[in-house]
């Protein structure tokens, strides 16, 4: 989502906030959304002026055009990607307390709006639309009613709101100001001459200014046209953190990254957390009230089939071998294409669980269709609301890792890989558990995860270095074993896509039966290794295979846990991840060769955005 928040002195300023607003939601277009609008402030004792439209800022232009909005000197504006309620008109930000003297805007997801909405509902407050949001308009403006200052009551909402959110609002009555408020999701104050900004990120005001202050978690900013003041949740005071901007535009939007790729992939312990957030109770139990399928029906599932494709069906992989463990459900991926031109064995026990970062991917909607004919229930694992997947699936379960811009998907899949590991333990758990302790376990290391991948990402120089001096790389093989295979095939095909560099992913233990042949001095080949602690001494075997190709003069590199040394003299390089339990690795163990793909393409002078003939969304068969 996007956010933008302007306040100038109309008198001394000829530039109108409708203007600054729409210009900043034009600047953050490349976040993806899927609806738009902007809340206006024209004089005290009356209502706000707001216009709010489903689809592209051009939609929300017509209807602009067309209403003459009035002249303002402050307003806010938003870009929506949907999470809670679909994307329609009620749907799209602002949304309006006080019969519409209030109007909030927000991105992120409010934990506890169901229980804070019951209460409203209680006290009679009218909801016009689905989601988390409203909760907070109608919040914020009985919070003003008792306070009678808009700053204290963003900061007693912010106190009651469970979750990640930024949330800006203007009130009717509190002339030229604009209050903003931040825990775990992005807003950054811009400062400016006789005019001040709110953004979720820098690329939303870097037309007007360069000079920003950083908000930090739990604060609160209100801005008027010559003052900025933060205070923290409890109401202290605090200094924010002045930086200046010397990125030109197009960098501002990646984040100073070089690529949305580079930025997609270090937004990925937030992917994680956010797929994960509102997904527990207080006692740490997972809660998957939104998938809304019978669970009668669910628990009669006698077989799973996992159909994607491309990236999304290594997502797949991994869920197989999670989900078999824990459900003790037999459980076949398949890419979509291949399933929908044989004759599957499909009925109405099958569970389909079909997973797509867009939700437009036409193989996976034309399987997902062929599978419902027979009478299977689909659950879709999908990253965009309102897409054709959730749509015509029975029940969804959304990854929220946020609009992926880069055609190469690396968010999305972490989130996915989430996604699947929430639904795997949430049918262990309604089937009877065969494992409780481990998966009471898992769902504490979990939460972990964000942590962990944190840790990989900011351990990565050695993976870039060795990428960018490998460039003239013609071949490179990827061995992983278990869930290490699925993550050896995502770091051959990041490397394809990217680098246009011939890349295969293959089981560790096919080795013996024709890969070694490829096996020639100088030969780069990537290993996951298990960890040391897994069952099934998968570990010595995989370190096995790593000697036969040492011995062979290839180049090893080896993705090991933490701690492992038995690796360290048959290898060329040796990349360190976290331990981690071991279905959950592939979280943390795909990391690098993302960061080796997106790096070597980069060092060659490729375009990783935008690889050569791939779409992000292929919406033809
Ligand atoms: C395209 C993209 C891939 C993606 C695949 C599946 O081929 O280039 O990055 O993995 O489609 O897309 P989906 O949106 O269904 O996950």
């Amino acid at each position: 989502c996007g956010i933008v928040g302007y306040t100038t002195d109309p008198a001394a300023s000829n530039t109108g906030a409708l203007d600054v607003v729409l210009e900043g939601l034009r600047r953050l277009e490349y976040r993806g959304y899927d609806s738009a609008g902007v809340a206006l402030q024209v004089g005290t004792g009356g209502q706000l002026w707001t216009a709010k439209r489903s689809g592209k800022l051009a939609r929300l232009e017509e209807a602009l055009a067309a209403a003459s909005p009035p002249v303002s000197g402050t307003g806010i504006g938003h870009t929506r990607w949907a999470t809670h309620g679909g994307p329609t008109d009620e749907n799209a930000h602002p949304h309006l307390g006080g019969n519409g003297r209030v109007a909030v805007i927000h991105n992120g997801i409010i934990e506890n709006f169901a229980v804070l909405k019951n209460e409203l509902l209680a006290d009679g407050v009218e909801f016009l639309s689905q989601t988390d949001t409203e909760v907070a308009a109608h919040l914020l403006n009985a919070a003003y009613e008792t306070a009678g200052d808009l700053t204290e009551a963003m900061r007693l909402v912010a106190n009651r709101l469970e979750g990640a959110f930024t949330l800006l609002a203007v009130h009717a009555d509190v002339p030229d100001t604009v209050v903003g408020a931040r825990r775990n999701s992005p807003l950054v104050v811009g400062v400016g001459d006789g005019a001040n900004y709110l953004g979720s990120d820098v690329a939303a005001f870097i037309g007007y200014t360069r000079d920003a202050i950083e908000l930090g978690q739990d604060q609160i900013a209100t801005i008027t046209p010559r003052t900025v003041g933060i205070i923290d949740f409890d109401g202290n005071p605090v200094e924010g953190k002045k930086f200046h901007v010397d990125w030109d535009a197009a960098a501002a939007e990646k984040g100073g990254h070089p690529s949305f790729m580079a930025k997609e992939i270090m937004d990925q312990p937030q992917a994680v957390a956010d797929t994960l957030l509102g997904r527990y109770d207080a006692d740490g139990n997972l809660v998957l009230d939104e998938l809304r399928i019978d669970e009668s029906a669910l628990r009669s599932v006698d077989k799973i089939v996992v159909l994607a494709c491309g990236t999304s069906s290594y997502a797949g992989m991994v869920a197989k071998y999670a989900i078999e463990h824990w459900c003790r459900i037999p459980v076949e991926v398949e890419l979509s294409h291949e399933f929908r031109y044989r004759d599957p064995v499909v009925n109405p026990r099958t569970l389909v669980v079909a997973i797509s970062q867009s939700g437009e991917t036409m193989d996976t909607i034309m399987a997902i269709r062929h599978a419902r004919e027979q009478g299977a229930k689909v659950v879709a694992i999908c990253n965009t609301h309102g897409s054709t997947i959730p749509r015509e699936s029975d029940a969804v379960l959304y990854t929220h890792a946020g609009p992926e811009i880069a055609v190469a998907s690396t968010k999305a899949f972490l989130a996915q890989i989430t996604a699947c590991y929430l639904l795997g333990l949430y049918l262990a758990r309604l089937r009877g558990n065969k494992f409780p302790d481990e998966i009471r376990e898992i769902l504490g290391q979990l939460q972990a995860m964000p942590d962990k991948i944190q840790k990989v990402l900011d351990g990565l120089e050695q993976v870039r270095t060795m990428a960018r001096w490998m460039a003239d790389t013609r071949s490179v093989l990827f061995l992983g074993r278990h869930v290490g295979y699925p993550v050896a095939m995502e770091g051959a095909l990041k490397l394809k896509e990217l680098a246009y560099i011939h890349a295969e992913g293959f089981a560790a233990g096919e080795l013996k039966h024709g890969p070694i042949a490829l096996i020639e001095p100088g030969q780069a080949v990537f290993v996951i290794v298990p960890s040391p602690r897994g069952r099934d001494s998968l570990h010595s075997k995989v370190v096995s295979n790593i000697q036969e190709i040492n011995a062979r003069g290839a180049r090893t590199i080896v993705i090991a846990e933490e701690g492992d040394t038995d690796v360290v003299p048959y290898a060329s390089e040796v990349i360190y991840v976290p331990q981690t339990p071991t279905l959950l690795a592939p979280l943390v163990t795909v990391v690098p060769l993302q960061v080796f793909a997106c790096e070597l393409a980069t060092a060659k002078g490729l375009d990783v955005d935008q690889p050569r003939n791939l779409a992000k969304s292929v919406t033809v068969e």
